[in-house]
Parts: structure tokens; sequence; C-alpha cells
């Protein structure tokens, strides 16, 4: 594919995730950019990635960058920490400059890394993500570049995102393994203060994470800060915020079943919602 073939009207911000873990960040990118257009795509078929290896993550995520691109977004965010982890730089390096060197795919991991020197106060800091981001080291090396002195301690938590996606993260047999996997970080440091929930599926899980971290810890959800950095990057680019359309409207794309997408959504976005099926690859 090359530029020639793509839509370049203004559109959507794209926002892709493999399932609904990114509807986390979507929610409070909305809330901070209400007036934007949005198109999500959860690749729900597919999911988890979070224990797929780096090839089959780059090929789903460029996959469904290309098909956003093809849809009419200039403007595309990785809401996936493992697809960030193992996707963007290679996207941003190699396929952009092929598919159109005008067009941008960022990520969550840069925005959650540079706000957390502010927040911790020991620089003790634990990360709960998926084996794919743990394993990708990013959390550590992109803190290392921005505060060599941190002490970075990272847990996978490999039933938490298929928890979510079955809708099991409310019922009482989640609390195992959320207890599980806390407990498995707090005690390769006990000192950590800081915890950086590096899954945007995680802070479905927040209430049953509160109930087992001890009190004096913070926990980090990205969402926050992935909105204000979109921000601020919309207020430096200002070419791209015109590349992408003010309606104040978001759709919804799933490649699995629309109806279930459009319930779960429904309750998580507490507004009504209708998913259309798509399908990549
Ligand atoms: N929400 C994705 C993340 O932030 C979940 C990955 C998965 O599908 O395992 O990593």
């Amino acid at each position: 594919m090359s530029d020639r073939f793509l839509p370049q009207a203004p559109g959507p911000i794209g926002v892709f995730d493999s399932g609904y873990g990114g509807l986390t960040i979507l929610k409070s990118i909305r809330e901070q950019l209400p007036q934007y257009d949005y198109l999500y795509l959860g690749d729900n078929a597919r999911a988890p990635y979070g224990s797929r290896s780096f090839e089959l993550v780059y090929d789903f995520t460029l996959q469904a960058v290309r098909r956003l691109f093809e849809l009419g977004c200039h403007l595309v965010i990785l809401a996936c920490n493992t697809a960030s982890a193992k996707a963007l730089r290679s996207i941003q390096q190699n396929d952009l400059p092929y598919l159109d060197s005008s067009r941008r795919v960022l990520g969550v991991i840069r925005p959650t890394v540079e706000i957390i020197g502010n927040i911790t106060q020991n620089r003790h800091v634990g990360i709960l993500a998926t084996p794919g981001t743990i394993k990708s080291e990013s959390y550590n090396i992109e803190l290392k570049k921005f505060y060599p002195d941190m002490h970075v301690t990272g847990q996978a938590c490999p039933l938490w995102v298929p928890l979510i996606e079955n809708n099991e993260h409310n019922d009482e047999g989640a609390d195992y393994f959320v207890k599980k996997y806390l407990d498995l970080l707090l005690e390769k440091d006990p000192q950590i203060d800081t915890i950086i929930l590096g899954c945007t599926h995680y802070p479905l899980l927040l209430d049953k994470i509160k109930a087992y971290c001890p009190g004096h810890i913070r926990l980090i959800p990205q969402g926050n800060y992935v909105a204000e950095s979109l921000v601020n990057y919309l207020q430096r680019h200002p070419e791209m915020a015109k590349s992408c359309t003010k309606g104040g409207h978001c759709q919804f794309l799933t490649t699995e079943s629309p109806e279930k997408f459009t319930e779960n959504a429904t309750i998580f976005l507490k507004e009504e919602i209708h998913a259309k099926k798509i399908i990549l690859g």
C-alpha cells in the first residue's frame, strides 16, 4: 500500500487494542478531547496478545493500523501496552514511511513513563503487565532512560486479561489471581511505593487490585496520562489536529461477536454503543 490508496480527507482518531482494554484509554481521551471523532478497533477474536510472539503481535498490530488508515484515520493510538512494546517502534520506523509518512501511530508506554518520576517518593516502582510486555523490558528500558537511579521490578499477570476478555473479572474466582500476582511483585521488592498498571485492561480489575494492595502504594492506571499526552501532542502538531475530524462521534469495530462487544462496552462506557464486525488479516 502507498499513500496514493489512502483517503486523504480528515478522519477520526483511531484507537486500537487487542480487546476491551483500550476502552479504558478511550474513555479518558474522550473526557479530555470530547470534540474529536474516534474509531475504536478491538481485535477480540485474537485476544489476548500478551502471551503471543513478537512476530504475531507485530503482524496483528500492523494489520489493524493499516485498516484504521484505510478507514480514514490519520492518527492511531495503540491503546495496548503489548502492542506498544512489541510493534510500535517497527511500525513507526519501518512501515510508516511506506504506508504514508504524514500519518502517525502513538503508544501508551512513553506517556506513562514520563510522569512516574513525579509520583514515586522512593524510586521503587513496580510494573504489572502481560507476559509479553514484561519480557520486552520496555518499561525498564524507558524508565531507566528518564531516571537511571530508579529500581524497576516487573511481574507478569498472564491470567488477568483472559479473565476480563471472558467477563469473569468481577467474580470471586478472580480474587485469587489478583492477590497472587500482587504478592509476587511485592515479594520481589517490598519497598515498592508506586505500581504502574501496565496493561490497559487492568483498570477493569481496579477494585480488586485496590483490595489486595497495601494502602500506602500508589496505583497508576494509564488513561489520564495518555489523554494528557495526546492533548499536548495535538497542541504541538496543529497539522495533525486539522487531519482529525471534530463531531464528537465514536464508532466501534470488533473482530469477534459485535453483540458481545456491544453488551460489554455499553456496560463499561455507561452509554449505548453499537459495534460492527470487521475481519483483519
Ligand atoms: N490491553 C493490552 C495491553 O495493554 C492487553 C494485551 C493482551 O491482549 O494480552 O497490554
